[in-house]
């Protein structure tokens, strides 16, 4: 597929066929994840492919529990305003594979020597803002996403369970030193057609100074 074509047709898909990933695909896309650039070239990432159902259900009914506690928290309306779109947190469960993205520690670049220079406490705030560490991450998500999309498949961009990420570190048997769960990608064959909010037109975006 040309490049534009793959951009252009690549949407959040929420619902995918019984169909598994073909192996040489899968060693494809995250080999296009670890061809993303990054700070550094830290390469803080790792892709943790899951695709043992029970595990997967594991993870949706752990995502679950979080919400129902979280909820009850919350009282009466606000709980169950907050659970009326939960299946945006959950509907990992019905993909074939599942792509828990794990991210290294990555402290920004010179911010040591700005905090240790005394420089107002801002300068750091902003730098932690613009974590080049997390942009890497989604870098590489990006690739993964597209690199999906060009061998015929789709997935899903996730952070809407990151509130059961403790949780899921302890329900997913993967632990490396200082690396941390921050997304959920799944990805399988999409089950019916394109359903994409509209983008906001370029002039809208863009600002050229000249
Ligand atoms: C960082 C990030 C997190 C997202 N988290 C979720 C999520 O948890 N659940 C979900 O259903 N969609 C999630 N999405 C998908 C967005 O809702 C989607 O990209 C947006 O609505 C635009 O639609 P499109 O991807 O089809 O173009 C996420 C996307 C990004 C980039």
């Amino acid at each position: 597929m040309e490049f534009f074509d793959v951009v252009n047709s690549r949407y959040s898909v929420r619902k995918f066929k019984d169909e598994q990933i073909k192996p040489e695909d899968l060693k494809k896309i995250i080999a296009a994840a670890g061809a993303a650039p990054s700070a550094k070239n830290a390469q803080n990432w790792h892709f943790v492919v899951i695709q043992d159902k029970e595990l997967i259900e594991k993870m949706g009914k752990t995502v679950d529990a979080k919400m129902e506690r979280i909820a009850e928290g919350l009282g009466e309306e606000k709980g169950a305003k907050f659970l009326k779109f939960s299946r945006f947190s959950t509907f990992f469960r019905n993909a074939p594979t599942v792509i828990a993205v794990y991210a290294n520690e990555y402290i920004p670049e010179g911010l040591k020597e700005v905090l240790d220079s005394k420089m107002p406490k801002e300068d750091g705030d902003r730098m932690w803002y613009a974590n080049p560490g997390i942009q890497s991450i989604g870098a590489g998500i990006e690739n993964l996403i597209l690199a999906s999309v060009a061998l015929g498949y789709g997935a899903c961009w996730m952070t809407s369970a990151n509130h059961t990420l403790l949780e899921l570190e302890k329900v997913i048997p993967f632990n490396r030193d200082r690396h941390k769960l921050v997304a959920l990608v799944p990805v399988g064959v999409p089950e019916g057609d394109k359903k994409s909010p509209a983008k906001l037109p370029v002039e809208d975006i863009m600002t050229v100074i000249e």
